[in-house]
């Protein structure tokens, strides 16, 4: 048991990094939660104009999440190799929770995505891979990032289900849920025609 908790709380500490926040202000742009959507993840990076910045973010919060997840496993094949997947499985949700709900921005962090697919990689890359294929696919003929990321996550259970990894399916219909809640505001803004599109108004916050 305790190696459970310390799973999670170790995912948690590593997922509650908040590159968009860190990268943005060490690049003197000020506070991105400022502009658009508000958000501290990279598509609300990408509303500065800097593309750079942006896939930064999005490769430290996809890789804290992947790296949590083989930490974990790595940890878990020596001191407890029983547990394996659970426990990489644990700090992999733990630090999806971390970049959502971060102790140092007051629980209030990201909505998810980017640290969701990094857990999928180190958990299942043909689901990855596949969860690429259909985000990249939906931006491309739609231009919606929230909406790319709603697709690919709510058909992310049933792909791993057809892989045969049906614990995993499980693990992400949950994530999936919260992913979903934390982005009801793009989902009201979708539906009303107002949500932001890839490639749309810059603004640099001041
Ligand atoms: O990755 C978050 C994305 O799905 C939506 O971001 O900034 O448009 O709320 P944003």
């Amino acid at each position: 048991l305790p190696q459970l908790i310390i799973a999670v709380l170790f995912g948690y500490i590593l997922g509650s990094t908040p590159f968009g926040l860190l990268l943005t202000k060490m690049a003197g742009m000020g506070d991105v939660r400022k502009i658009g959507s508000g958000n501290i993840g990279a598509t609300n990076v990408l509303r500065t104009g800097n593309k750079k910045l942006a896939a930064l973010t999005l490769l430290g919060d996809l890789l804290k999440g992947t790296l949590s997840v083989i930490i974990a496993r790595e940890c878990a094949i020596v001191f407890s190799p029983d547990h394996v997947l659970l426990i990489s499985c644990l700090a992999g949700a733990g630090a999806f929770l971390g970049h959502i709900f971060p102790f140092w921005l007051k629980f209030r962090g990201g909505k998810g995505v980017a640290t969701y697919l990094g857990v999928l990689l180190a958990l299942s890359p043909p689901a990855f891979l596949t969860f690429g294929f259909i985000w990249l696919s939906s931006a491309y003929f739609s231009r919606y990032s929230s909406l790319s990321a709603l697709i690919a996550s709510a058909l992310m259970p049933f792909v791993l289900f057809g892989f045969g990894r049906i614990g995993l399916a499980e693990l992400f219909a949950i994530l999936t849920v919260v992913l979903w809640i934390k982005h009801k505001e793009n989902i009201k803004r979708l539906l009303d025609g107002t949500e932001g599109k890839i490639g749309g108004k810059k603004e640099v916050p001041s």
